[in-house]
This record gives C-alpha cells, structure tokens and sequence, in this order.
C-alpha cells in the first residue's frame, strides 16, 4: 500500500454505498412506479442497515427509453418521480440519519428531446457544435442515406450513427438513437456540464455517480473498426483525463465521493482516474469480473463463470490498484447485470450459502463496497417465461437480433433470460403480499413469486437471513480499520475453485476463502486464527463446504 494514501483509505473504506434503482424501489403514489416520496418512507430501513451513501439512479426529467439514462433536462425532476420539493425533503431526511445522496450523472449525451438536441435539429449552429454531427453525402436521401460515418456498433445493436435528413447528417449515439453523444471536445459543453455539477452542489449534494464517463473524449478522426464494434477507438479517449481534471475542478467536486462507470476500461486508466494526486474522481466501476461468463466476450452467448479467470481479474484489480494508489468500487450487481447470486452460483440448491459467498468475497476486499436493492435479501434472477414481459430497449432488441442471426425463439429467449438487464429490474421485495408492498398499483414490470420468503420484512426479523449476514458485513468494515485501509494480496489455493486473499495492517492478519463450487473444496490453514465471519457460522473447518465464505483474523 502506497502509505501516503493511509488517510484516504480509511475514508473511503469505511463507507458502503447502497443503490437505489428508483423505478423498482418504492411506489408512494400508487402508479406502480417508484419515486422519490417512496425512497423517503424507506429511509429507516437504509438506515438501520448501516450504509453511508445511497446512488440513486436517475430522476431528471427525461422520455425515460432508457429509464432515465436518456435526460432531457439536468437541472429538474421527471414529473413520474416527483417534484423539486420530494428531492429536497428527501436529501434533508436522508442526511438527518446520516445517509448521503449520490447523484448519477449522464454526461456522455443527452436524451433527443432535450433542448439543446432541438436546437441543433432546427439548424441552430451552436447546438449543432454541442454533439457529433457529421455531414453525409451530397446526394443522400431518407431513402438511401448512404454509409454511415464509421461502422461503430451501438451498445444497445445496430449502427452507431443516425441520420437526419434535414440537416442531412449523421449523429452519434453510443446507446440508444435517442440517446445523442454530446461533444466534449466543445469547451461549451464542458462548462455547461460543469455548471450541472455547481447547481446540484448549491442544493446540497456531495456524491456523484459519473454514467459512462470513459467514453466522452472521441477520437479526432472518424475511423471503421475492421476488428472490434468501434470501442477501442472511444473507450479511455485521447482527452479524457484531462476532460475530467476540468470538470472536477470547474464543477468543485475535488475530494467529495465520486465514482465513475467505466466501460470495458483498462487497470492504468483507472489507476490514473482514481488515484488522489491527480483530482480526478474518487474510484471506478470496471466490469471484466463480470463478462468471465461471456464466450469470447460476448454477452448474448451463454456459458458457466470460469472462477479461475474470475480469480486472476480480482487478483489484479485489487493488487495493481493498491500499487498504484487507485480506489475500487467494489460490487457484483447494479441495474444493468443479472442478480449475481443466480448467475454466478447456485440459488436453486443453495439460495443462502450463493447470496452470502458473493457479498463475503467482495466485501471484505479493499475499496468501497457497492449494494444493489434487493442484493441484501438475496433477490434472484427474474422468472419471465415470454418476452412480452421485459420492458429493457437492450432486451427488447436482442430478442429480435438474435433471431435475425439464426437462433431460435427459444434459445433467443433462453439468452435473454439470462443476460436481461430486467433480471435485476424487477421491484424490491418489502413484504410478502401480492405487490411485495411495493405499490398498491399495478408494478410496471413483474415481481418475482419468490418475494413470498426473499422480503425485507421476514428476513429483518431473521438473525440467520442473509440481510443479517450483509448487515454484519457492513458492520466489521466499520469497526476494523484491517478492512478499510488493510493491504491486499491474493493467496494460490490447492483448488481453482476457491478465490482467497488476505489483508495485513500492522499486526493483524485476515484470510478469507470463497468457494465457488457446489463440492467440498481443501481449505487453507488457519492455525491460531479466530473465524471473523463465515456463512456456515463460526466455526472453522478443514474442508470448504459448498459456495462457503469464511473469513479468519489473527490479531
Ligand atoms: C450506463 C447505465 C445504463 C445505461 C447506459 C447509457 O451503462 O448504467 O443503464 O443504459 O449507461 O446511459
Ligand atoms: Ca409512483
């Protein structure tokens, strides 16, 4: 550990941050959708949980094709979720029980709808200047509009570029085609963004979540990628750090709890984004943990999680951004990733065992530890059976794409099934009832029949629950400084199964071995340690049972 970065660890390694996907959290209005009067009436809830900060996801007034992610207006509320004043009894409730509020920040583009997308399309030159246009042919039309720009694939399927005939250009759009990139590039834009951030600081917020934020510097030439879908020619881009330097600095958010989405990013990039000495942001989201289940990097082809891959990412993810003073966030799940428990292990013959292996194993690493709603009861992968049951644009699309490139419906929707990012979308399980106490409407999406025992109220009043094993997780970070600010080093285990590591600071020692199998695995040694914690209780054992965690100290 740089030793330099002692106080900045025990900061950030003493708080956990609880995500709030706002659509599927709490309905206070009966429309069956979620809103911030909702997130208020759970705010003892969170509390008693023990966590720091809660991400909301976002709540600007937006067409809402992705869900929010697709904002039309920054500096306001999206009617469906309330108004100003909700926003700021629930920022003045949450910091009374000593919750703070991040707020998630799409700055890659904004939705077609907001103003400045407008602007540009009625032909006015500065706001055409505020995103990637690009002038097609001289000769092209509505009908035949040519080649595009570049061949970049969207993220959510087809073509990156988006013709407009009466401007007769192209846009680009990354995700969704009403989702326009903006043009950093453009010292307007940054100042615009840059106010974003002054405003919403004005109003009291100290935390942000930058959405995609590696993304924003695009390449000075527009290039075809023969080899890839285009990412490599966007992905860490040439100005990005500087970009983000100003932003934080412009914006006056050096220092506060930020963190940034960063796609398919590398481990130098994130060192350089996270590290303290250069202003940037706090700490990053990488994903590479999460494709070890993507044949050949695809998403929409299945197979089993190769733990042995999954062990050598989180090996040098935590010990090369410890060496280089970089920060983690650290998580499994989020809005756009299939429940983990499911994914990754097994819930159908160990529900309790899967669910807690996941969060011990993370957990206890070094950096800030992310929960998804519902990840602390245990929630599961989603029981669809048809397609007419997803609501995602992503999910949607592939379902069709899939079968355009020759699966069935059946394997199209088998893949969907496992990849949606409606898998982890569907409403917090409060209770058992019918809705879940989720909405006294109708929900906008299906609720899982498993919310009859994976609820918050049955497992609160359970010391045995897996809410009770996360609510002492959370507990131990606080209390030991090993776990905020420890040292990290991976230890080989006699089996690929297991993923093992340590962390060291001054005397103390702790071990912590994850099974990620169903079979008894050898464990490691542990003579004169005390077990910390472990999801077949307290004692240790020689063997590791099937998907055990268990965690010793020596002190
Ligand atoms: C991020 C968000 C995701 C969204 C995308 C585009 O990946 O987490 O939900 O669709 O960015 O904004
Ligand atoms: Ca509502």
């Amino acid at each position: 550990m740089s030793t330099s970065f002692f106080e900045r660890d025990k900061n950030m390694g003493s708080k956990v941050v609880y995500q709030i996907y706002i659509r599927s959290f709490q309905d206070a209005n009966g429309d069956g959708i979620g809103d911030l009067r909702g997130i208020t009436s759970r705010l003892d809830y969170l509390q008693e949980l023990g966590i720091d900060y809660m991400w909301i996801t976002p709540f600007f007034p937006s067409p809402q094709n992705d869900n929010g992610y697709d904002v039309s207006d920054y500096r306001a509320i999206e009617p469906l979720f309330g108004t100003m004043n909700d926003f700021e009894e629930l920022s003045r409730e949450a910091a009374a029980r000593g919750i703070g509020l991040m707020l998630d920040m799409v700055f890659n583009h904004t939705s077609t709808e907001h103003e400045w997308f407008q602007r540009a399309l009625a032909g006015d030159p500065k706001y055409l200047a505020y995103y990637k246009f690009v002038d097609a042919a001289p000769d092209a039309t509505a009908e035949n509009p040519g080649e595009p720009p570049t061949n970049w694939e969207s993220k959510f399927g087809g073509n990156a570029w988006e013709y407009v005939p009466s401007l007769n250009k192209w846009y680009l759009h990354l995700f969704d085609v009403t989702q326009a990139d903006l043009d950093w590039d453009n010292p307007e834009v940054r100042s615009e963004l840059a106010d974003v951030l002054r405003f919403w600081r004005s109003k009291g917020v100290n935390a942000f979540r930058f959405d995609v934020v590696n993304l924003i510097s695009k390449p000075a030439e527009w290039e075809s990628d023969y080899e890839g879908d285009g990412r490599r020619f966007y992905t860490d881009g040439p100005h990005v750090h500087e970009y983000l330097q100003e932003l934080v600095r412009e914006g006056g958010i050096d220092g506060l709890m930020t963190v940034g989405e960063m796609s398919s990013t590398s481990i130098d990039n994130c060192i350089r984004y996270s590290n303290p000495g250069r202003h940037e942001l706090g700490m990053t989201f990488s994903f590479h943990h999460l494709k070890v289940d993507y044949p050949g990097g695809d998403k929409w082809s299945l197979m089993d999680p190769n733990i042995p891959a999954l062990c050598r990412l989180f090996r040098d993810w935590q010990e090369k951004m410890s060496a280089g003073g970089g920060w983690n966030a650290l998580f499994w799940s989020n809005h756009d990733q299939p429940r983990p428990n499911s994914r990754f292990a097994d819930t159908e013959g160990y529900w309790f065992e899967s669910s807690t292996l996941l969060l011990a194993c993370t957990h206890l690493m070094r950096g800030t530890p992310y929960i998804y709603q519902g990840e602390e009861l245990g929630q599961t992968i989603m029981d669809f059976t048809s397609i007419d049951q997803y609501r995602d644009v992503e999910s949607v699309n592939y379902y069709r794409i899939l079968q355009e490139r020759g699966r069935s419906a059946q394997e199209s929707f088998d893949i969907v099934h496992a990849r949606s990012r409606d898998d982890g979308r569907y409403p917090m399980a409060w209770d058992n009832t019918e809705t879940a106490g989720f909405t006294t409407g109708t929900p906008w999406i299906g609720i899982p029949a498993n919310h009859a025992y994976i609820n918050a109220k049955d497992e609160m009043a359970d010391a045995g629950s897996v809410r009770s094993f996360v609510k002492r997780l959370i507990a131990l970070r606080k209390e030991m400084p090993l776990i905020q600010a420890g040292d990290v080093r991976f230890v080989d285990s006699p089996s690929d199964k297991v993923i093992a590591y340590e962390r060291m600071l001054g005397d103390e020692r702790m071990l912590v071995q994850c099974n990620f199998s169903g079979e008894e695995q050898p464990a490691l040694p542990a003579e004169g340690a005390n077990v910390l914690i472990g999801n077949y209780g307290d004692a240790g054992a020689v063997v590791l049972r099937p998907w055990e965690a268990i965690a010793y100290v020596w002190r």
